[in-house]
């Protein structure tokens, strides 16, 4: 259950961001539906996850083909590599949710797998991405 304090569960730490066009508020929006997702917990459970979820996956789906159209348009060298990556956090959502689906609810746990999900995109691949866009002088 909600404690009424408005506290955020989930916050995106100050050095996962990429500060480049659009990217960091569409992580802070994944990052929002996960913390909508823990706000509407009730005795660590939420079982009406499916129309969260599938916001979920529509936000996660449109943020990798936003950061792959605009890798392909700057050449990034990493693109393909960046696509698989992008395409492995997807199937490893969807088994998840069927996993809560088989269980009949989302637990705290498994929003945290989801959490370390959009994590893990950024560390793994979005600051390597950053590290381009630096030699190419394109962040300022
Ligand atoms: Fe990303
Ligand atoms: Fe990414």
């Amino acid at each position: 259950m909600t404690d009424g304090s408005g506290a955020r569960q989930f916050i995106l730490p100050q050095a996962f961001h990429i500060h480049f066009r659009d990217i960091d508020p569409q992580h802070e929006s994944l990052v929002d539906v996960i913390n909508d997702c823990a706000d509407q917990l009730v005795d660590g459970e939420l079982r009406e996850f499916e129309s969260l979820f599938s916001a979920f996956v529509a936000r996660l789906t449109s943020h990798f083909k936003y950061e792959e159209d605009q890798m392909a348009e700057l050449g990034y060298h990493g693109l393909e590599w960046h696509r698989e990556h992008h395409q492995e956090c997807l199937s490893r959502v969807r088994d998840l949710i069927e996993t809560m689906r088989e269980q009949g609810y989302a637990s705290l746990q498994d929003l945290r797998i989801c959490f370390h999900d959009i994590l893990h995109d950024i560390a793994r691949a979005d600051l390597k991405y950053g590290e381009f866009l630096d030699a190419q002088r394109l962040r300022t």
